[in-house]
């Protein structure tokens, strides 16, 4: 028997290329075990929100903390709108706030996210520009499991590409992007059919 798919929810803060690669594979694939049910952002201009709704998922924009609202109030509405959907897996993807240590303990092993550098090497802001920065070689993206320390949770996957001398920050970020579309489906995939079941099953021990 087929296991039944998690409830899934995006993060987002911008663009929302990401959120589109797992929605597009999420669609196409019957086998993918993740069922995508709400993006949400924290920034109401975001083009990634109306993708979403084109999508037919539901889209919310929960702007809070640029509000200047506290972060634990924003975070509480965060948790309900995911509580409400059900939710057993959120991915963020390109998603711009950092979560606190006491939101990500309440989703252990629950959140994964996408960032564009080979982890543990440049971490936080504008990875792509710290590679070039640093004369890198090579560089790519990461795909991991979020802990309260920024972009230092159990990798589940990279992809590498190379960095050519005459790079800008923009053709290194294209670059890297073509793989992040790849990977975080795959890694989502591989992730939801391994390591987690759903919080109702959980629940019931
Ligand atoms: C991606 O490079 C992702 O790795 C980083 O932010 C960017 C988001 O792009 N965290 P998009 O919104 O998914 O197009």
């Amino acid at each position: 028997m087929t296991a039944p798919k998690l409830r899934g929810a995006i993060l987002i803060s911008g663009r929302g290329s990401n959120m589109t690669a797992l929605l597009q594979q999420a669609q196409h694939d019957p086998a993918f075990p993740v069922d995508f049910t709400v993006v949400i952002s924290d920034k109401v201009e975001a083009p990634g929100l109306s993708a979403a709704a084109q999508a037919g998922l539901k889209a919310h924009a929960l702007t809070g903390c640029r509000d200047g609202r506290a972060r634990t109030v924003w975070e509480a509405e965060l948790n309900a709108l995911l509580d409400a959907e059900a939710i057993d897996l959120v991915c963020l993807a390109g998603f711009m706030r950092l979560l606190s240590p006491d939101f990500v303990d309440a989703w252990e092993g629950r959140i994964l996210n996408i960032h564009p550098s080979l982890l543990p090497a440049y971490p936080g802001l504008d990875a792509q520009a710290q590679a070039l920065d640093d004369g890198a070689t090579e560089a790519g993206c990461t795909v991991h499991v979020v802990t309260a320390e920024m972009d230092a949770g159990p990798v589940l996957g990279q992809a590498k590409v190379p960095v050519f001398p005459a790079d800008s920050v923009d053709e290194l970020s294209a670059r890297i992007l073509v793989e992040e579309h790849r990977l975080y489906p795959q890694c989502v995939a591989q992730y939801a059919r391994g390591s987690i079941v759903s919080k109702e099953q959980a629940h019931a021990g």
